[in-house]
């Protein structure tokens, strides 16, 4: 039998200040290189549910497995990329902010190969060798994000777990990123859950879409994306996808 790359199980979470049942039994498993996108209105649970398979925040009930192992702490397996154009070190430049989270978790040989990898993953975005130096006020926030996802690959984590990472960037820069990071995912193999608030980036992005709904927040439903690769908005599937998805988020 084979194993699901990650298990959430049950899982719910009340926060007691203020009073909130963020999540209530939700339950998906996650195979190895796919692309799960978790859409649903504000407030539903979506990054709280990242943030318990990061390992930030512990379940009220249920667990998380990976590799058939509970998740009870963060660690360099599970990347995170969040919204926040501020996530990068302002202190430290594009190489060293992809470089630190290898030292400090002792990934790789020696130093020399830390800077090759990291140098690696910064091309795989692709940002130029000019910018290695540059700080992140220096950056485009196009660029911050692409430093950001080079920083989480670079890690070679077992899932990376996207927070609308493409969130606070204009929508050509969006429309960019998203392919680029669909190109990194066919040549990486990445397992990656990636949450949007944008059911046409979850229908261009996904190979399978969960909704989630809210009060408390939880799953309602779980779809394997229809569309072959490369998706258009102008296929008439797209079009009935996103009608679906629409009514179920409208409810
Ligand atoms: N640390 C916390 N303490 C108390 N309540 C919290 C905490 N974190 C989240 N919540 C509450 O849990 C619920 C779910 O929050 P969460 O941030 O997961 O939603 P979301 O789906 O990511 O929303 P958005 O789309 O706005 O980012 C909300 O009601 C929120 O107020
Ligand atoms: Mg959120």
């Amino acid at each position: 039998m084979s194993v699901a790359k990650l298990t959430v199980r049950n899982l719910s979470k009340r926060f007691h200040h203020p009073p909130v049942q963020a999540l209530q039994g939700v339950s998906f498993q996650v195979e190895d290189g796919d692309f799960v996108c978790i859409i649903g209105p504000s407030g539903c649970g979506k990054s709280t549910t990242l943030r318990l398979i990061a390992g930030f925040e512990h379940p009220t009930e249920g667990e998380v497995l990976l590799d058939g192992e509970r998740v009870t702490e963060p660690g360099p397996d599970r990347a995170m990329v969040f919204q926040d154009l501020n996530q990068l070190f302002p202190w430290k430049t594009t190489l060293k902010n992809v470089l630190y989270p290898l030292q400090i978790n002792r990934l790789y040989k020696n130093e020399a190969e830390r800077v090759a990898t990291a140098k690696r993953y910064l091309r795989m975005v692709g940002l130029e060798e000019n910018f290695d130096q540059a700080f992140p006020h220096q950056l485009s926030g196009g660029m911050k994000q692409r430093v950001a996802i080079a920083r989480a690959l670079a890690l070679d984590p077992k899932v990376l777990l996207m927070d609308e990472p493409f969130g606070s960037v204009d929508a050509q820069t969006r429309t960019t990123l998203q392919q680029e990071l669909l190109r990194i995912w066919e040549a990486t193999q990445k397992t990656i859950i990636f949450v949007t608030h944008n059911i046409e980036e979850a229908i261009i992005l996904g190979t399978r879409i969960i909704v989630f709904g809210t009060n408390p927040g939880r799953i309602l439903e779980i779809f394997d994306n229809p569309l072959s690769r490369p998706r258009l908005p102008s296929d008439p599937v797209f079009g009935e996808f996103w009608e679906t998805l629409f009514a179920l988020l409208k409810q």
